[in-house]
This record gives C-alpha cells, structure tokens and sequence, in this order.
C-alpha cells in the first residue's frame, strides 16, 4: 500500500505539497491507482474501529482528517450507522468524489474544506469529537513539527474520552518512536503503535475523559 499516484509527466507527486490534491486530474488519478489496489485497506480500518470499544448505536459525532473521498468514513457509518462524520480535507475534488460515491450516506456526512497546514482548520472543522480517524493522510505534511501540532489540534477537537485512530505511513516522518512521543506530548494517553505492514502503522491513542 503506497499513497502516491504513479508518476507521470503531467501529474508528479510533491510531498509536502497540499496544491496538488486541489488539481481535479491528480486527484482522479489518484483515485482510480487507488480503485485498483487490493482493498486489505478496508479491512485494517474495521480492524481500528473494532477495537474502540465503541457500540454500532452510538450517536458519535466522529471526523476524519485528511479524509479523501471518504473511504475511512465510510467505514466509520458502517460500523457506527448513527454516526455524524466530518470529511476534512483540503481537497475539494476529493470530495466531489465522496458525495458520489457514498451518496447514501451523505446525510451523515459534513465536508470541511481546510487545510491541516494552517491553524485555522481547527475552528473550520467544527467539533468536539467522540472519534477522530485519519488514513494515510498527515504523513504527507512531511513536517515534524507541524504533524505534532497537528496532534495537539486532534487532541483539543476531541471530547474526554474520545480516541484518535491514524494508519498512516509513519516511516516516512517520525518512525514509531517520534509518532508515538509527539501524540503522548500532545497529550494522548494509551497511545500504541501497531505495524500492520511494511510502511504502515496503526497509531491510536485516547484523550483521558
Ligand atoms: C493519500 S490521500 C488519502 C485519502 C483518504 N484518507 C484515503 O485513505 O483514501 C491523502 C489526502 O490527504 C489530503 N491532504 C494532503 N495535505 C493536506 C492538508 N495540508 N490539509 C488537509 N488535507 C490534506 C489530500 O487532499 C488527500 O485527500
């Protein structure tokens, strides 16, 4: 599993570059390398929300950062059908893709268009959250300390109790050890990091309620 389109003349793939995700071309491009990846990606998020603890009643009001068109939030309705998801991205092409594809389940989604890099995603996105998910998303900030700023803002998005889940590529940036030390700076506590596959982690950690 890799989050990078194949590269071509036209649509290169800059890390640490949020434009590129606003080019509707790229984005389709992205999209449909994604569309034919085995899809063991699914399966890893029902494997994270399984372990929350959470019931499939619950009313959460839960958020996914960097949520693309939408796949993981998705998964949170699956598993929690009263839920409220806000799609966070900075992409708007992503979403036009989401509102498709998950038409039927877009009278419980929210689209806020922000971009992590700047500070005021955190009052755009709206909240508090019960859950807050994310996948194969921040590593693409390519920014030590702004992904560890970016914890800080998920840990004060979330209600007491509530628990963070990013699978994401974390040997791009900050290995297990510097994941795992920025989410305990930020204040998480259980915070656990699970190698799922070459390159890509699970992290989770709970805001103590
Ligand atoms: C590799 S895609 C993953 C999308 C989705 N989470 C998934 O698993 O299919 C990375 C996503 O991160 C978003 N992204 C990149 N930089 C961002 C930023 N600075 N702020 C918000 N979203 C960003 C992109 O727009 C893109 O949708």
């Amino acid at each position: 599993m890799t989050s990078e389109p194949a590269r071509t003349g036209q649509h290169r793939h800059n890390h640490d570059d949020p434009e590129q995700w606003r080019d509707a071309a790229f984005v389709g491009e992205w999209v449909g390398k994604d569309d034919g990846r085995p899809q063991d990606r699914v399966q890893v998020m029902r494997d994270a929300l399984a372990a929350t603890g959470y019931g499939g009643d619950d009313a959460l009001a839960a958020m996914d950062i960097g949520a693309g068109y939408g796949l993981f939030a998705s998964e949170v309705l699956r598993a929690f059908p009263n839920a409220t998801v806000t799609l966070q991205d900075v992409s708007e092409p992503m979403f036009e893709i989401a509102r498709e594809r998950f038409a039927d389940h877009v009278s419980h989604m929210r689209f806020a268009l922000c971009d992590l890099g700047k500070t005021a995603w955190t009052s755009e996105v709206g909240g508090p959250f019960d859950l807050a998910v994310s996948s194969i998303a921040i590593h693409n900030l390519y920014d030590e300390s702004l992904i560890a700023r970016v914890y800080k803002d998920v840990y004060g998005l979330l209600k007491p109790g509530g628990t963070f889940i990013n699978i994401d590529h974390i040997g791009r940036v900050g290995g297990a050890e510097g994941q795992t030390r920025w989410l305990r700076d930020a204040g998480f506590d259980q915070v656990e990091c699970v190698e799922i596959a070459r390159n890509l982690a699970r992290l989770s950690a709970l805001k103590a309620g």
